[in-house]
């Protein structure tokens, strides 16, 4: 059975090809960074018009901090202006914005941005806008044992009682449904450790076009290809 547009629920994006981008041009990778904003700003209105109840953006990863430091700092620079520039009208379409991953190590500046972003917009239901910073599946993962671990061990929680809703109810994630899809750009085929557990079912979307060159149009055309796949979930 096919799947229609109104059953994607959550899609979830690499967002990869942003130095590509910028080296193609002889930029500085940075500037492929400023121009990745603009295809941020597009996919979130249109996923908001095609009805989706979440979108997923991985913006950092947890292996990014191995960067060069100033384009370390560039980001979380851009990331900051991202949010105050940007809330009101987040807020004015009634989309919640929340970031997923280990918050703590970003810059106290952003840390603050990021709290009045998530306090303004916490009452909007449109749509649910994760943003995956300093986030890794592996690190999501192995802090969600621990926290079971420490559950088990208070006696809280009977080893014999974990299933597979207690990990994934111990996951950044644990409030949206898995993704349907999940998008990559930029011609790079793998998940660089990006909601592995989350993305067991969902369909996979690679794409050539390096992220500042994606819009709206290739997105429309990722979800009607969608509704061609079938998926069987392990049944025949
Ligand atoms: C994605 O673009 C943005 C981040 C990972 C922060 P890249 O910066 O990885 O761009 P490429 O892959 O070098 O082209
Ligand atoms: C994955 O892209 C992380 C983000 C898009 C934020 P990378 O460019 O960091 O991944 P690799 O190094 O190509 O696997
Ligand atoms: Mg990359």
């Amino acid at each position: 059975m096919s799947s229609k547009l109104s059953e994607i629920k959550h899609v979830a994006i690499i967002m990869d090809g942003n130095g590509r981008w910028a080296k193609k041009r002889l930029f500085n990778r940075i500037k492929g960074h400023e121009k990745g904003i603009n295809a941020v700003r597009e996919v979130v209105t249109a996923g908001r018009e095609y009805g989706l109840k979440a979108l997923t953006l991985y913006a950092f990863s947890t292996e990014n901090w191995n960067r060069p430091e100033t384009e370390v700092k560039a980001l979380m620079s851009l990331l900051k202006n991202f949010l105050v520039n940007e809330r009101n009208e987040l807020n004015d379409k009634n989309i919640k914005l929340q970031a997923i991953g280990d918050i703590d190590k970003l810059p106290e500046k952003v840390r603050k941005e990021l709290e009045i972003t998530q306090d303004l917009t916490s009452q909007n239901d449109q749509m649910v806008l994760s943003l995956a910073l300093s986030y890794g599946s592996r690190d999501e993962i192995t802090s969600a044992v621990k926290k079971i671990a420490d559950k088990a061990l208070s006696g809280e929680l009977n080893v014999s009682d974990i299933d597979e809703s207690t990990i994934s109810g111990e996951l950044y994630t644990k409030d949206l449904p898995d993704p349907d899809i999940v998008i990559r750009t930029s011609g790079e085929i793998r998940l660089s450790n990006f909601l592995m557990w989350q993305a067991a079912y969902s369909e996979l979307f690679f794409t050539e076009t390096l992220w500042p060159d994606f819009g709206k149009e290739e997105f429309h055309s990722i979800l009607k290809d969608f509704q061609n796949r079938e998926r069987r979930f392990g049944k025949v």
